[in-house]
């Protein structure tokens, strides 16, 4: 017998309750109802007196939302048959619906026709859910509360058969005093949710839609008749950012006075005041201002908190303090007086097995890879997250832009877009309202968003004006106000570089510019970040941005085989509205795995940097990024490099250097002027760790070339070593079929050597349509016309009819083995053709031949276009190390400015590369035909799904089209002019050297 059955002895209690208000049951699709009876939305305060409502709940779930049960709540209803539902937890991951990926377009896109404020019928699951609680004696008399963390769409409550009341907003808590509705003992507390709502206008954001609890739930207890109600903190700093105030409001039932205490980090009071002159309203508000000589400062270097603990008849209230001020000056956004930079991302709360449930570790987890990357600053896109986010940003310093829970996408920016309705009005205040009140404590947020991509509008007016007037301490952005007045900044989204740079040149501009979203990181992407990072360190009134996004959105599942995959939009079943991969943009993977580009990213966003003063003799500058913090925790190592090789080191530990201020050191190296090669690196690391960081740990780097090289190609060089060599061409292709060195073939079975000018298209590649624009590239026909033998010397003449143009292959073989190719394309003179995707050829090696070792940037895989932060040095790597797992298959592991190559089997086997120049190359145990799409359009692929390759497929590029980065949906979404590879006549030469151990 379930415990829920046992519990109709409630009725009798409810019974004898009075006549009670109940549910329209419009609510749910009415836009002017979209609370009744809830708790008046304040900050959250740390509760100690409470019950989780966290754990197994009776749940039964319903297809369409007229099949919903009506009288659930009964005391006396039978819920035997029902499943059950853990809370927190989304129905689509526990096996009710499935989740449903849509970026632009309501949620039920396809299938229903917006008519604002109905919501569909059909399709709209309603999950309904019931729990027993015990509420212990010593309760009585106290106020008790039941807070929702996050119920999406809505909420109909009702404790012990009795309704309480309805709430909509779902990423900001439902709390309800439920005081009247219970007793000591057991409670039957019992509510109902629509997968969709009204507020669904309002909650159109580009992730998973899933619906049910998606935070912490509890019950908790307050003395009823003394209690503060709300409390609102503003740091202010006055006297040239030296000292600092602290306006305190509070809203508090009851008569007594509340005693204010701030304590500083180590507890110790540092000021205190009573609250003892109130203006009777109901609560009863009250104020006081602290005042704090010289208080340590709250910055997201430098984040130092106080503790205000207000006493109230039994009630201690704390909030944490930081003492900052947000301005904007002249154009640029100020903390503390400084023009700090925003190194920012966006993130949504989103984990691979709990979707919207996104626990404590995670958060922490995201937090310290950020650290670890430079990121100092987030917005909560698209809407407030959960209220311990803020807490842990604060404590570990963070800038964050609090987003409401406004987006209207669906109904895009027509001039008379629904959205501008005067319907709309009540929700648009309202969600900006609930986003101020639950945050307004956190010294972290330093901006308040209006929302995202909904038509700006006189609603967004009534909201900025309402902002302005509760919250004057800090600027308020509305990406979609342009530059109009309901944006303090100047936030676009997916603004190129030279649109950067043309608006911070422009003087007549008065806004900051900080992207509210950039450097669209979808798959293999953020190429010309670096150049984003010299526009901002050029231009004062450019400050930086948040890049879209931070982690991909992809969940664990499996495929139709049973395979671990990924998925993403699309993946579930076919009558769902999706955008397919579009959700999968982050830096990191969905277990928070770093991503290539990550590792940019966290260099151009690092916060010292090293210049050459007269780098040969060893005069360097330090120049310290930080505004609020010296370098006095960091230790400098360098290391000179000849030809990839240390030899010197050593190390600077004191480094004297205030923040934005820049320092020379003299290294004692002794750099001789031979043939070689010579770098220098240098590493700051930790001295002694700092929260979420270790000691040792590597905050910034940078190489300085101290003497570069020219590389020439020197043929029939002289040669101690002799090997016997087999050369064979394939009469037809008059590509090399047979490649035998003293009894090892450097080919796999029927493997070869031949040109490559296409990638496995990247989603930027899709994005800018070049798998259509370019696709004469793909494979174009390569019409054999002539191989010839003439001494020692090889050539293969082609026609490429489609692209215009002639190719010559000319292999120059040397006795030793050696053979020097020679890739010359000649095109026609006048003739207009695409860019290539890259130029080179692709050799199939066996596949044991899957060592490479080489000298050029690395370790992690890079582009023409994003390789500021991989430096050059010899490294060493297997070919599944090579390959990243894009959750889309697509291109991955080229690494650039290669001097040389080799790549062999595990007891040393194989060949070495070297070029006439710098080249590109990669070693995978994949095919560009396999990992590309087969089709025109994305056809729903994921990595496990991809077969693993014969041979190891060596790509060597003379160059490859950078990857780009502003966005993944227009002709922007390639490599900027200078990384591309326009049609033109090339050649390429390189030696393939055989390497053979003795
Ligand atoms: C933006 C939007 C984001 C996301 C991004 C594309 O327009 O605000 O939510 O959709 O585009 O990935
Ligand atoms: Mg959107």
């Amino acid at each position: 017998m379930n415990k829920l059955i046992s519990i109709s002895f409630l009725g009798l209690w409810t019974l004898t309750a009075s006549a009670q208000q109940q549910p329209t049951m419009t609510e749910w699709h009415d836009l002017q109802v979209n609370e009744v009876n809830r708790f008046p939305i304040h900050t959250t305060f740390p509760q100690n007196n409470t019950i989780s409502l966290d754990g197994t709940w009776r749940f039964l779930w319903v297809e369409h939302a007229d099949q919903r049960p009506t009288d659930f709540f009964r005391t006396d209803y039978d819920d035997s048959s029902w499943a059950t539902m853990p809370v927190p937890g989304m129905w689509e991951l526990n096996g009710y619906g499935d989740p449903e990926y849509v970026n632009v377009g309501f949620a039920w896109r396809g299938h229903f026709q917006n008519n604002p404020p109905e919501v569909p019928i059909k399709d709209n699951h309603v999950g309904t859910y019931r729990r027993v609680v015990t509420i212990p004696a010593s309760w009585k008399g106290q106020q008790i509360i039941a807070y929702f963390g996050s119920v999406t769409s809505n909420m109909y409550l009702w404790v012990n058969g009795r309704y309480v009341g309805y709430t909509e907003d779902s990423k900001v808590a439902a709390e309800f005093d439920i005081t009247p509705y219970v007793h000591s003992g057991d409670n039957l507390i019992a509510f109902q949710t629509f997968r969709w709502c009204d507020g669904s206008y309002h909650e159109d954001q580009d992730f998973w839609r899933m619906s049910g609890v998606g935070r912490s739930c509890y019950l908790y207890a307050q003395n009823a008749k003394t209690h503060i109600q709300d409390i609102r903190m503003t740091p202010d700093l006055v006297n040239n950012y030296q000292d600092g105030t602290l306006e305190v409001k509070v809203w508090a039932v009851g008569s007594q006075d509340v005693q204010l205490s701030l304590r500083d980090a180590e507890d110790r009071e540092v000021a205190h005041a009573v609250m003892n002159s109130w203006q009777e309203s109901m609560p009863r508000q009250g104020g006081v201002v602290l005042q704090l000589t010289n208080p340590h400062k709250w910055t997201a270097e430098t984040p130092y908190l106080y503790t205000l603990v207000a006493r109230y008849g039994d009630q201690t209230v704390t909030q944490k303090v930081g003492f900052r001020k947000v301005e904007i000056k002249n154009a640029q956004l100020l903390v503390n007086g400084q023009p700090v930079y925003i190194k920012g991302v966006n993130r949504h709360e989103m984990d691979p097995d709990g979707g919207y449930v996104v626990s404590r570790e995670r958060m922490i987890q995201d937090l310290q890879l950020m650290k670890r990357f430079n990121i100092n600053a987030i917005r909560t896109c698209h809407y407030p997250d959960d209220p311990l986010w803020y807490d842990l940003c604060d404590q570990y310093g963070f800038y964050l832009v609090a987003e409401a829970n406004q987006e209207s996408h669906g109904f895009l920016y027509d001039k008379d877009t629904p959205s501008k309705r005067p319907i709309f009005a009540r929700q648009i205040l309202e969600r900006n309202q609930h986003n101020l009140a639950v945050n307004f404590n956190h010294p972290s947020v330093i901006i308040w968003s209006l929302g995202n991509e909904t038509t700006d509008s006189h609603h967004f007016t009534a909201a900025y004006q309402w902002i302005r007037q509760q919250d004057p301490s800090r600027p308020i952005q509305f990406e979609p106000a342009g530059e109009g007045a309901n944006t303090d900044i100047f936030c676009p989204m997916y603004f190129a570089q030279w649109q950067c740079d043309e608006y911070s040149k422009d003087t007549a501009k008065e806004k900051p510019l900080i992207q509210c979203e950039y450097n669209h990181a979808m798959g293999n992407s953020s190429g010309g970040f670096k150049e984003y990072w010299d526009l901002v360190r050029r231009h004062p009134k450019f400050q930086g941005g948040f890049i879209w996004d931070f982690v991909d959105q992809a969940l664990h599942g499996k495929d139709a085989e049973g395979r671990d995959i990924y998925t993403y939009g699309g993946d579930y079943n076919k009558y769902d509205p999706s955008d397919n991969n579009f959700n999968c943009n982050g830096l990191v993977s969905p277990d928070r795995v770093p991503s290539p580009q990550m590792y940019e990213v966290g260099y151009q966003y690092q916060n010292v940097w090293v210049e050459a003063v007269d780098v040969k003799s060893g005069c360097i500058r330090i120049r310290n990024e930080h505004f609020f913090r010296d370098l006095s925790n960091y230790v400098m190592e360098w290391c000179l490099l000849r030809d990839g090789v240390s030899v010197q080191t050593g190390r600077v530990d004191a480094l004297a250097c205030d923040p934005q201020q820049t320092i020379e050191l003299q290294l004692p190296y002794d750099y001789r002027d031979d043939d070689a090669e010579y770098l220098l690196n240098v590493d700051f690391k930790l001295k002694t760790a700092e929260p979420l960081m270790k000691a040792g740990q590597t905050v910034a780097y940078e190489q300085l070339m101290v003497k570069p090289v020219q590389r020439q190609l020197v043929l029939n060089s002289p040669s101690t070593v002799k090997h016997q060599a087999q050369v064979k061409f394939d009469k037809t292709t008059g590509f090399i079929n047979q490649y035998v060195v003293d009894g090892q073939s450097m080919l796999g079975e029927s493997g070869s050597l031949r040109p490559q000018f296409w990638r496995a298209m990247t989603d930027n590649d899709f994005g800018a349509s070049l798998h259509k624009k370019n696709k004469v590239w793909r494979q174009p026909v390569m019409k054999l016309l002539s191989l010839k033998e003439r001494k020692k010397e090889v050539t293969a003449v082609y026609d490429m009819p489609e692209v215009q143009a002639k190719l010559t292959l000319r292999y120059q073989l040397e006795k030793n083995g050696i053979i020097t190719v020679t890739q010359q394309m000649q095109t026609a003179p006048s003739a207009q053709q695409p860019d290539l995707m890259r130029y080179g050829m692709v050799m199939q090696l066996p596949y044991e031949m899957g060592q490479s070792r080489f000298y050029g940037r690395g370790p992690i895989e890079n582009y023409n276009d994003r390789c500021s932060s991989q430096r050059v040095g010899i490294y060493q790597q297997t070919a599944d190390e090579q390959f990243y797992p894009y959750i889309r298959p697509q291109e991955t592991g080229t690494k650039t400015d290669i001097r040389w190559w080799e790549q062999t089997s595990e007891n040393g086997v194989g060949l070495r590369i070297e070029a006439d120049g710098l080249f590109c190359a990669s070693a995978l145990h994949y095919t560009v035909e396999d990992l590309d799409e087969p089709g025109e359009e994305k056809a729903q692929r994921h990595i496990p799904q991809i077969p693993k390759s014969r041979y190891t497929n060596l790509s060597l590029d003379q160059i490859q089209a950078g990857v780009g980065g502003i966005c993944s949906w227009s002709d922007w979404a390639q490599a900027l002019p200078p990384y591309r590879v326009p049609y033109q006549s090339r050649t390429f030469t390189f030696r393939l050297i055989p390497v053979i151990p003795e």
